[in-house]
């Protein structure tokens, strides 16, 4: 028995020892957000493509072998990592579900002790981390510890003294008692902090027991636990619901026992009030970004110097800044974007947000296939009912964005610690810096073209005079001129995405990879004309941004 155990031993080291990642590790990766009930069958369903409606809030099948079985497809887009559901068992309510559904989103917790079965075995997990590992990818595992999920039997309509009465924690583990809960509160006003961190999350049929984080024994139950989590399975990474409803000091302890970088769901537009929690968890999810980003491109009238300002928020009141932040369009809480608006030139340019900053890049599974689901449920399609088809112009865009940020990085050591910056705005654009990568994001809309003249030479390296540049997006060379300026015209309201050619491999694009392709080449200065709708320059700098729009 004992070679075995030491073996086994050695093993759990060498495994702690090769996984445990921390903030800077998934700086360098990009990740692929799976929401493991709607991603993949398992093998054997797989051909089925089983109908799957978002509407019914009912388990659609997806689990952790079908992962397995599907991470070809998302690797092939360029993603290192990937973020799955909560793991744990999750309460059962009787069907048909009451209004909030059933937990096919793995956000009900019960029993945390308890894998969810619904997802497959210890095993198929295990299998699937192994799996992951072994492509060289991360796996981040979602975990929520503010609540337990509870089911209430009251009706509606009786109106009990005692508003738990209907409610039984028999089988709850931990925490099966109602003294390892905080009383019964709604919240009712988000205004209120004390009231966001102690009251209930969730409906009256549906309540979420607020566990008691302000006693110590609970919150050493649950450091206890998240060691073992990450131990047990060998995570790399956490993304954490609900962190506003805790109370802060309550975070660093938690990050400190999982061990592994953590990022945490600070749900509000607020950049200082989100900003805060980076000084207790390693990053947030950047939801006053996020906010920005969909109203400077759901329509060709929003507002990019809103967007700016944005950006110089996060750097004021995040702790490390953008870096601080992981970076996403759509999410499986939130309204896909292709509900907002089907222009695809504005989606493009929404979708290379995320891959040209300092946040860590995630794309939610089914923005590649455009899929377009507004508010909860509808947003949570399963992926399987578009075959995984990797010739859809999305995930083309993505998987181009992928390759040009990892090109960046390896063409350029100080990428990752190089911060972002604005280097101009204009009503329809927005020109960011973080070198060797040059963005100009625009909203003019699928129906135009935008002539973009610009002046490079002062963002070092890379771009001065006569520098050989190419935009990954439509792979297209752009010399800049003499006295650094570059000008170019993108097309159908595409964004651009510069690199400097030498870094510009064969995987980025195949044609002008290293300067040799036959693009647009130094090109004429854009023409102005009367129907210009943008023009901005920079106070005490050359930098100018035109930005025509042609019918
Ligand atoms: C349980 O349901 C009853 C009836 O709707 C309600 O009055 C009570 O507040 C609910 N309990 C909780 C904890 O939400
Ligand atoms: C905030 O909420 C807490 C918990 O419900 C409550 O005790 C307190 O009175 C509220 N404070 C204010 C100012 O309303
Ligand atoms: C981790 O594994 C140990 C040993 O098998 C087990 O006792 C413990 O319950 C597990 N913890 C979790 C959270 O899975
Ligand atoms: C930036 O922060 C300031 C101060 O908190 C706030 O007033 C402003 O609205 C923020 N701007 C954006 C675009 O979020
Ligand atoms: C975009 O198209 C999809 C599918 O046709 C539709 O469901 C969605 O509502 C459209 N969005 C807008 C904003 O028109
Ligand atoms: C990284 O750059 C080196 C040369 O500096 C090149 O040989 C290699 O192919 C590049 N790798 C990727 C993934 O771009």
């Amino acid at each position: 028995m004992l070679p075995s155990l030491l073996t086994a031993v050695t093993l759990a080291l060498w495994a702690r020892q090769a996984y445990a990642a921390s903030a800077s590790d998934w700086q360098k990766r990009t990740v692929y957000q799976v929401m493991t009930d709607r991603f993949a069958l398992p093998p054997a369903q797989d051909s089925t493509g089983a109908a799957c409606d978002t509407g019914a809030q009912l388990p659609c099948g997806g689990t952790w072998a079908g992962i397995e079985n599907h991470l070809d497809y998302i690797q092939a887009m360029g993603f290192d990592a990937i973020w799955i559901s909560p793991i744990v068992a999750q309460l059962q309510v009787p069907l048909p579900p009451p209004a909030d559904g059933t937990a096919y989103h793995g956000y009900w917790p019960e029993n945390i002790y308890a894998l969810n079965d619904a997802f497959g075995t210890e095993a198929d997990l295990r299998s699937l981390v192994s799996a992951v590992h072994g492509r060289g990818m991360y796996i981040m595992v979602d975990v929520v510890v503010n609540h337990m999920a509870t089911y209430n039997t009251t009706a509606a309509n009786a109106a009990p003294t005692d508003p738990l009465a209907g409610i039984s924690l028999n089988g709850y583990n931990p925490f099966d008692e109602d003294s390892d809960y905080h009383p019964f509160c709604p919240i009712t006003n988000y205004g209120n902090q004390t009231m966001v961190e102690q009251c209930w999350l969730g409906s009256a049929a549906v309540p979420l027991a607020d566990v008691n984080t302000e006693d110590q024994t609970t919150v050493n139950t649950y450091y206890s636990w998240i060691g073992q989590v990450v131990s047990n399975y060998t995570f790399d990474g956490l993304r954490i619901d609900t962190v506003k409803h805790i109370r802060q000091d309550f975070w660093p302890g938690f990050v400190q026992a999982a061990g592994v970088f953590t990022l945490g769901e600070v749900l509000d537009s607020d950049a200082q009030y989100v900003g805060d929690y980076t000084n207790y968890v390693d990053a947030v999810f950047d939801y006053p970004g996020w906010g920005m980003v969909l109203q400077a491109f759901q329509t060709t009238g929003g507002s990019m110097s809103m967007l700016a300002q944005s950006i110089q928020n996060t750097s004021t009141y995040y702790k490390n800044g953008g870096f601080s932040t992981g970076s996403f369009l759509e999410n499986h809480d939130q309204p896909r974007f292709p509900s907002l608006t089907n222009d695809t030139g504005l989606i493009k340019n929404a979708i290379a947000w995320t891959f040209i900053g300092d946040g860590l890049p995630i794309v939610y599974e089914g923005q590649e296939q455009e899929y377009s689901g507004g508010n909860v449920p509808n947003n949570r399609e399963a992926v399987w009912l578009s075959a995984y088809q990797e010739n859809k112009p999305m995930y083309k865009h993505i998987t181009t964005l992928n390759n040009a940020r990892k090109a960046a990085m390896n063409g350029s050591s100080s990428f990752l610690s190089t911060h972002m910056s604005v280097i101009s705005t204009s009503t329809h654009s927005i020109a960011i810096a973080k070198a060797p990568m040059l963005a100009v994001l625009t909203n003019v809309g699928q129906g135009a073209q935008g002539q973009v003249s610009l002046s490079v030479s002062s963002l070092g390296s890379g771009y001065a005079a006569n520098s050989q540049l190419v935009d990954v997006i439509s792979c297209s060379s752009v010399k800049v001129d003499g006295s650094g300026n570059l000008a170019f015209t993108t097309q159908a309201g595409a964004p651009a995405v510069f690199l400097p050619s030498s870094v510009v491999n064969t995987k980025v694009c195949a044609s002008v990879a290293g300067g040799s392709g036959s693009g647009s080449g130094s090109g004429a200065q854009a023409a102005f004309s009367t129907r210009a709708f943008a023009l901005s320059a920079a106070v005490g700098s050359v930098i100018a941004l035109l930005v025509l729009a042609s019918a």
